[in-house]
């Protein structure tokens, strides 16, 4: 049988890396986008790239969703039977310093990538995957988020992702193409980017401990989030793709916790018991005990959290929890609700990446 081609843009990102994994693994031919970039930011795909398993099925492209004809080319060149598009500028707070080269690219990039499917006559073939988000929610109308949850987005990345969310579902309704939105919760893994609040606080929980860090700080500790695993967010990417009709979907594990729930838990991992003092912007996370098989480099008493106002957004979406039953009836979507292995797997990843980078210094 022949194989089918995928063409992933924002392969080297957290999703892109897990999506690349998956589909090598069905036996697809993997095409991906990456940035020019002046340093190595092939990391999260190099162990693909050096693996002698996918030989000659994973290829490489430079190009960027802001340029249209680069994307056009690659596409022609490629002729995929699935397009997954994940690049984006995927920083909510960042959002607000940098909104027309955000829209350019999360909003522009999904329009570039559907009009090369048309333009090139590829409604037949293509199927098109867009990453959309449940930061289109943004200010909640509804106690849990669906489908059919209207949006109310609250920043210049979830209003971009909006025009990217509706400008999919048109071209589906106008031209007949197979694009399809996954409405994904937030998903983590250890190739979380560091500047996210989950992995900056494994990052910093594990520094803390081993001694080379003093203080975390973070914004809205308040915020609630539905945590999932990209690897269980990756797959559900590609099984929108594999159904008889075209449809959006909700991704969501239907938990959710808080910031604050999320530090105590990193913290509990090895043995440090803290106790927040304090309110607004005074609030702190002092240690009042300490588990000493484990070893941590942190006195009693000593404050490792603290909060700063650099790190609040002139929005905030604060409370996020996702009703996934659509996916888990049509997808068969399973949803993974064990924070504790999430936690675990990122703070012992975290800390083998610290002690590794000390080795090599
Ligand atoms: P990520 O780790 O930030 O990856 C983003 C990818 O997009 C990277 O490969 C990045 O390249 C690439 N990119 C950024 N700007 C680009 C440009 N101008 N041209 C070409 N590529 C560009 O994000 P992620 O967590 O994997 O998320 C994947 C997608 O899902 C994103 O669209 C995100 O908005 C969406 N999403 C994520 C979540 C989540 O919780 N993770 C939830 C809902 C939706 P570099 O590596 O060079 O930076
Ligand atoms: N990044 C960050 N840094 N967030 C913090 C901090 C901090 O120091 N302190 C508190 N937070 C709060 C944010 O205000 C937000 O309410 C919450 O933690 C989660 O922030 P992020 O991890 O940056 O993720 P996000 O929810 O804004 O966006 C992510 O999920 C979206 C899906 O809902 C991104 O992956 C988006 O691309 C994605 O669409």
């Amino acid at each position: 049988m022949k194989k089918k081609i995928a063409f992933i843009t924002g392969i080297t990102g957290q999703d892109g890396s897990y999506l690349a994994e998956l589909l090598l693994d069905k036996n697809y031919i993997v095409h991906g986008m990456k940035r020019k970039s002046s340093s190595f930011n092939t990391q999260r795909i190099d162990h693909i790239y050096e693996n002698k398993k996918y030989k000659n099925r994973f290829f490489l492209h430079y190009g960027d969703m802001s340029d249209s004809l680069r994307v056009l080319n690659l596409i022609n060149s490629i002729k995929p039977h699935e397009i997954y598009n994940l690049a984006a500028q995927s920083h909510v707070a960042t959002s607000f310093e940098i909104p027309e080269y955000t829209s350019d690219v999360n909003a522009l990039g999904a329009l570039r990538i559907l009009e090369a499917i048309r333009r090139l006559k590829l409604i037949k073939k293509t199927r098109f995957y867009q990453a959309s988000s449940s930061e289109l929610f943004g200010e909640i109308q509804h106690k849990s988020q669906s489908e059919k949850t209207p949006f109310y987005p609250l920043s210049p990345y979830a209003v971009s992702k909006l025009y990217a969310y509706w400008i999919t579902k048109n071209y589906r309704e106008s031209f007949n193409i197979f694009a399809c939105n996954g409405i994904l919760f937030n998903h983590e893994s250890p190739r979380r980017g560091e500047t996210f609040v989950t992995r900056k606080i494994t990052l910093a929980i594990n520094k803390i401990a081993l001694g080379l860090e003093k203080c975390l700080y973070l914004g809205n500790l308040y915020s609630l989030r539905d945590w999932g695993h990209a690897r269980d967010y990756a797959l559900m990417q590609w099984k929108i793709l594999q159904q008889n009709k075209a449809e959006d979907f909700v991704v969501a594990t239907g938990k959710q916790y808080s910031v604050k729930y999320f530090v105590e838990r990193c913290c509990k991992f090895l043995g440090i018991k803290i106790k927040w003092i304090g309110k607004g912007i005074k609030e702190r996370a002092v240690v009042v005990e300490i588990d000493n098989t484990k070893k941590v480099k942190v006195r009693k008493n000593s404050t490792i959290v603290r909060v700063s106002e650099q790190y609040f957004r002139p929005l905030d979406v604060r409370n996020l929890i996702g009703n996934s039953k659509k996916a888990q009836r049509k997808l068969g979507w399973k949803p993974n609700k064990n924070l504790g292995n999430l936690i675990k797997e990122m703070m012992i990843s975290d800390r083998k990446e610290i002690l590794n980078s000390i080795k090599k210094y």
